[in-house]
């Protein structure tokens, strides 16, 4: 192996060659730092020299076992379920709610007949007990350690044998066989390897916790996202009680899936129609909002897009975003300026996702260029209409995936209108007026009456 040092930036994981004051991957200042040597590299060949045929493998057709928490949001986000053997990642702001949520979690699959390790490096066993006795959960029978030296910890998933064990946090374990202090990039990529390597040896499943962080000074779960089969994200914006965890990878079944919880004074609480929950009063028609028919993972999900546009007193407006990215809202801006002859100069434009939510898809486009108009011109979009598609550069309307799908939900909430791209072979669902439109001129005189 070649002696040349190697940095990673705590922030985004980002591997290179040498120390730099920014991150070029993710743009963030002071977060890279020199590695330690892992603690164990690659011992020997595949099974001692041997390979074994593909075809000969025993779970060769079936679908792997899966065992259910009964929390069907959480089930749905794992694929299905948890997978035997597998390391899965939860990564999350501090304070979100990922202890929670695993202690939950630990309980649900105890309560199902597995056996569950529940290991907290953050808090005494006495406050893990008190926690598990205000969500009341002391019935499950859940084993808890508080121990941060991995050693130990491996000592003991190897005489008990569990089905599953949490390690919470990863940031606050530590190898006696490495220098760096607990939550440094070889650290927390050390304690990574070793509980994956045992896991995929012994069988166990681990959930590693893992804390995002901003500052340089602890590594971040971004580090291990390519050492474990699933990467979940437990995200919600503060001061909303809902909560999204979402699978950003997994192989064990589709990315992109989310489920909805509400953190309420007794824990976490699945959210199983978030449809109804993400949808303000929707009785009276407000000039600014748009409703999104929009599909998270395989669940079709609708959504309000909340809009502002008022005159500016600066130089520059203010384009505030929230729950959208940014870079989206001024490529759709500049296609309406450039294709559709309306401005926004000396306009403030804020954007909002209601109920704290965040939203990635394309297709969202139509939906938030309807928001801006209807602030823009304070006109309102009927109350029982859905939009969706995808702007071009062009300013043509794109079809998306799904559109029957986003269809069949609006309907099922209320839903009388629909507005959409021009595709081909799409069934308007009963109840559901379908207004196809090729492009935002189209949309901009069909809406507003202008153009
Ligand atoms: P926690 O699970 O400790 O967060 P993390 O492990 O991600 O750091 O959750 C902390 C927050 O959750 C805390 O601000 C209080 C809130 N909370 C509730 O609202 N209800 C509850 O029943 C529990 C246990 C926590
Ligand atoms: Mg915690």
């Amino acid at each position: 192996m070649s002696k040349a040092p190697a940095f990673t930036c705590t922030a985004c994981g980002a591997a290179h060659r040498k120390w730099n004051g920014q991150c070029e991957a993710c743009g963030a200042w002071n977060t890279i730092v020199e590695d330690g040597a892992l603690s164990t590299g690659p011992k020997g060949s595949l099974a001692k020299g041997r390979s074994i045929p593909l075809t000969d493998l025993a779970t060769q057709g079936a679908a792997p076992p899966r065992a259910s928490s009964g929390i069907s949001e959480l089930d749905r986000v794992l694929g299905g379920g948890l997978v035997a053997a597998s390391a899965i990642l939860v990564g999350g702001d501090p304070g979100i709610g990922k202890s929670t949520l695993l202690l939950q979690a630990v309980s649900a699959f105890a309560n199902k007949g597995l056996k569950c390790l529940y290991i907290s490096g953050e808090e005494a066993a006495a406050q893990v007990q008190m926690r598990a006795e205000r969500l009341g959960l002391t019935k499950a029978p859940v084993g808890l350690g508080a121990e941060t030296n991995l050693r130990d910890i491996l000592t003991t998933l190897d005489r008990e044998k569990p089905d599953l064990a949490v390690i919470d946090s990863i940031q606050t374990m530590w190898l006696d066989t490495i220098e760096a202090a607990p939550g440094s990039v070889s650290q927390v990529r050390a304690a990574a390897h070793e509980l994956v390597t045992f896991a995929k040896k012994k069988g166990v499943s681990v959930i590693l916790v893992g804390h995002v962080t901003k500052e340089g000074q602890i590594a971040g779960p971004r580090v291990v996202e390519h050492m474990v089969d699933t990467v979940l994200y437990f995200e919600g914006e503060r001061g909303h009680q809902f909560r999204i965890l979402r699978a950003v990878k997994n192989r064990f079944g589709a990315a992109d899936e989310i489920g909805v919880f509400e953190m309420t004074g007794g824990g976490l609480s699945e959210v199983t129609n978030p449809s109804a929950l993400f949808l303000s009063d929707r009785e009276r028609a407000t000039p600014g909002s748009a409703v999104f028919a929009g599909i998270e993972g395989t669940r079709p999900m609708l959504m309000e897009i909340q809009a502002l546009v008022a005159p500016s007193t600066l130089a520059s407006p203010r384009r505030t975003v929230v729950g959208i990215d940014g870079a989206r809202l001024s490529t759709i801006l500049a296609v309406l300026e450039a294709r559709v002859g309306i401005t926004f100069a000396g306009l403030d434009v804020f954007l909002n996702v209601a109920g704290g939510m965040r939203v990635n898809e394309p297709a969202a486009d139509l939906a938030i260029a309807g928001a801006i108009l209807s602030a823009r011109e304070d006109v309102a979009i009927p109350p029982d209409m859905v939009l969706f598609g995808e702007i071009s550069l062009s300013g043509a309307l794109r079809p998306v995936s799904q559109m029957e799908n986003r269809l069949k939900e609006a309907a099922k909430l209320g839903f009388n209108q629909a507005v959409a791209p021009r595709a081909a072979k799409v069934q308007s669902q009963a109840g559901i007026t379908l207004r196809e439109m090729a492009d935002l001129t189209a949309f901009v005189g069909e809406m507003f009456g202008a153009g």
